[in-house]
C-alpha cells in the first residue's frame, strides 16, 4: 500500500518557476509509473489550466475540501495523464483565507485532509501561491518536502530570502513544519552560446552563498534554462521528451531523483 509522500513547490514571488516545477516532475513521476496527486493551492490556478482542467460550476475544488464541506476524494479529478490525479483550484479560493486564520490551526489543515487519501497515492505535489499567506502556510504544514524554485534574478534572491525566513518561523515557532528543503532550483538561468550569463552566474552563486549560510550546505539544483520550449511544452500539454528537448529536462529528472529517496 503506497504511503503518499507530500512535495511542495514554494517560493514567495510570482515568477518564480514554482507551477512549471510542479507540472513537470508530477508528469515525469506519473510516466514513471507512479500514482500522483496534484494539489493546486494557488487561486490563480495556472496549474489546472496548464492540466486542460475546466472547474465545473457546482463540481468540488481546493475551497470545499479544505472547508470539509466535502471529502477529499470527492475533489480529487482525473487528468488526461495516466496515473496522474488533480485537486483543481479557481479563483475563489482566495476566500479560504478567513477560514484558515480562524481555526487556529491553520497550518495543519491541509495536511489533515490529505492524510484521508494518503493511501491512494505515491506522491502529492502541491503548487503554493506567490504570497506569504494562509495557503501558503497550510501548504508548507502539509509538506514532507520542499522545493525552492528561483528566478536568477535580484528579485528572486529576495524571493529565496522572504521564502526561507517563512520557512524558519513555521519549522521554529509553529512547529508546522519538520521536513526536508530537497533544494533551490534556480529558474530561467541564461545562457549564451557555451557561456552563462554573468547575471545568472553571479545570481546562481548568491544562491549557494545564502543555502550555505541558512543551512551549511549548498543546496543549489541544477538549473531550469531560460527556453520558449517549455513554455510551448506547457501549451501543447507535452513533456520535454515528448518535445525531442530531452536535454532541457534534466533539472526535472534530478529533482524526481531526491523525490523518490524521500521515505
Ligand atoms: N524555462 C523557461 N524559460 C522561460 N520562461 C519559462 C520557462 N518555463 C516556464 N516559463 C514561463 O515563465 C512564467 C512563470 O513560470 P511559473 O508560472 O512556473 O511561475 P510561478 O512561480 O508559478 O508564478 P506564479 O507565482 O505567478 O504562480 C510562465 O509564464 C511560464 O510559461
Ligand atoms: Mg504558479
Amino acid at each position: 500500500m503506497p504511503l503518499m509522500q507530500a512535495v511542495s513547490s514554494v517560493s514567495l514571488a510570482g515568477g518564480q518557476g514554482k507551477t512549471t516545477v510542479v507540472l513537470f516532475v508530477a508528469r515525469l513521476l506519473a510516466e514513471q509509473g507512479r500514482t500522483v496527486l496534484v494539489v493546486d493551492a494557488d487561486p490563480q490556478s495556472s496549474l489546472t489550466t496548464f492540466l486542460g482542467h475546466q472547474v465545473e460550476p457546482e463540481s468540488p475544488t481546493l475551497l470545499e475540501v479544505l472547508k470539509k464541506q466535502v471529502g477529499t476524494e470527492d475533489g480529487i479529478y482525473k487528468t488526461r495523464y495516466n496515473n496522474l490525479f488533480l485537486i483543481p483550484s479557481d479563483d475563489a479560493l482566495d476566500t479560504v483565507q478567513d477560514y484558515l486564520a480562524g481555526s487556529g490551526t491553520g497550518a495543519f489543515t491541509l495536511k489533515r485532509r490529505l492524510a484521508t487519501v494518503a493511501h491512494l497515492f505515491d506522491y502529492c505535489i502541491i503548487d503554493a501561491p506567490p504570497q506569504r499567506s494562509q495557503i501558503c502556510l497550510t501548504v508548507i504544514g502539509a509538506s514532507d518536502a520542499l522545493v525552492i524554485p528561483v528566478e536568477t534574478s535580484v528579485k528572486g534572491l529576495q524571493s529565496l530570502i522572504r521564502t526561507l525566513e517563512l520557512i524558519g518561523e513555521l519549522r521554529d515557532d509553529q512547529e508546522a513544519f519538520d521536513g526536508d528543503i530537497l533544494g533551490v532550483v534556480p529558474f530561467r538561468d541564461r545562457w549564451v552560446g557555451l557561456r552563462r550569463t554573468t547575471e545568472s552566474e553571479s545570481n546562481i552563486e548568491s544562491m549557494q552563498q545564502i543555502t550555505q549560510e541558512w543551512f551549511n550546505q549548498d543546496l543549489v539544483l541544477p538549473s531550469i534554462r531560460e527556453s520558449e520550449k517549455f513554455k510551448q511544452a506547457i501549451n501543447r500539454g507535452q513533456t520535454l521528451h515528448e518535445m525531442g528537448q530531452g536535454e532541457l529536462a534534466y533539472p526535472i529528472e534530478v529533482l524526481v531523483k531526491k523525490i523518490e529517496q524521500l521515505e
